[in-house]
């Protein structure tokens, strides 16, 4: 039997997850769930802390986790989300971050040219290393004269086991983003790394863009796209493009990944949402898709092929949220897509 770890979270995190659960279970798989319903913003405000080693230890010993949201505006500065979040990433060293985009149905885009959106793309973010590393300081704090730096790191092993693991899930190309006209040493690491990959890769068609002209090409023309590679904050930002190009984020789904050790965290790309949180109006549509890719992860690809079929058929018919155009509260829209599943 396979265990899932779930951590609902904060905001609207709680409520998306309990529909993509409702869901595991109708599925009929032989998983049982173990949710931290402890780590959350309020065990932060308590403690200090809101993720101990006992239950990274649960995390780590899972099959697979889904995480709801972490955030919360009582919590102004980066330390809380880092502890979570960050500290996941990092510890169970999590080093591709995949979200897929995929427009499930024409008029959820925002594109004018119809012709353009036959969306199916995947960022590859690497999710370890860049500006997210937390290595920098300032000096002179709080003055006119303050300094601040964050370093950006980039390892040879780090850049190229997130082009390897691209190249691994392309099904048409890969096109690499970054910015190595303008960020020098971080930019000829990724650009070695990368020849040398492409090499490794001769069946695989490539093409490079900087990230400022991919996030025009991607507003102009997503279909150009299969998989994109990038680093840590240009990945964050584009997977944001992406999943606006595609529905927004109520329908963007994501994994973060270690190949080598099969770890996954399954997360909908959005975050807590306080504004809507506690109304039942959040979108459950990204909690499921995270938790399609879940399953995936863990084997059970008819059960998530089934999934995303419910959701595109559950969009297609309207039995959405507000956001794409329904009247359905968060649990009646997870409940047309069980519905569809079952
Ligand atoms: C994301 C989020 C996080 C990130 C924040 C909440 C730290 O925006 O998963 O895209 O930047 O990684
Ligand atoms: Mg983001």
């Amino acid at each position: 039997m396979q265990r899932i770890t779930v951590i609902p979270g904060d905001g609207i995190g709680p409520e998306v997850v309990e529909p993509a659960l409702a869901l595991v279970q109708a599925l009929g798989l032989d998983v049982t769930l173990d949710v931290l319903d402890h780590v959350n913003a309020d065990a932060y405000l308590r403690n200090g802390s809101a993720l101990d080693a006992a239950d990274l230890d649960r995390i780590r010993s899972s099959d697979a986790t889904l995480l709801g949201a972490v955030g919360d505006p009582r919590l102004g500065d980066t330390g809380y989300v880092r502890s979570v979040l960050t500290t996941l990433r990092t510890e169970l060293d999590l080093y591709a971050n995949y979200r897929p985009a995929r427009l499930w149905h024409d008029r959820l885009s925002p594109l004018r040219d119809r012709a353009r959106r036959a969306i199916d793309c995947v960022i590859v973010r690497e999710n370890t290393e860049g500006l997210y590393s937390g290595i920098g300081g300032s000096t002179r704090t709080a003055s006119p004269e303050e300094v601040a730096v964050d370093l950006d790191v980039n390892t040879h092993r780090g850049v190229t086991r997130i082009i390897d693991f691209a190249f691994s899930v392309a099904r048409r190309s890969v096109c690499l983003v970054d910015k190595a006209n303008a960020v020098r040493h971080g930019g000829q690491l990724w650009q070695r790394c990368w020849r040398e990959a492409v090499e490794r890769h001769p069946h695989v068609a490539t093409s490079h863009l900087y990230a400022d002209a991919a996030a025009l090409r991607l507003a102009t023309d997503p279909t150009a796209f299969d998989v994109i590679v990038t680093n840590n904050s240009h990945g964050d930002i584009l997977s944001d493009l992406t999943a606006a190009l595609a529905g927004g984020l109520g329908m963007a789904a994501s994994a973060n990944l270690n190949a080598t050790t099969r770890q996954g965290l399954f997360e909908p790309v959005h975050g807590s949402a306080p504004d809507i949180a506690g109304r039942q109006v959040a979108n459950p549509f990204a909690a499921i898709l995270s938790t399609a890719l879940l399953v995936e992860h863990l084997g059970h690809r008819d059960a998530a092929e089934a999934v995303r079929r419910a959701v595109a058929a559950a969009v297609g018919a309207r039995r959405v949220t507000p956001d794409l155009g329904g009247r359905l509260s968060t649990k009646e829209a997870g409940a047309a897509v069980l519905a569809e599943v079952c």
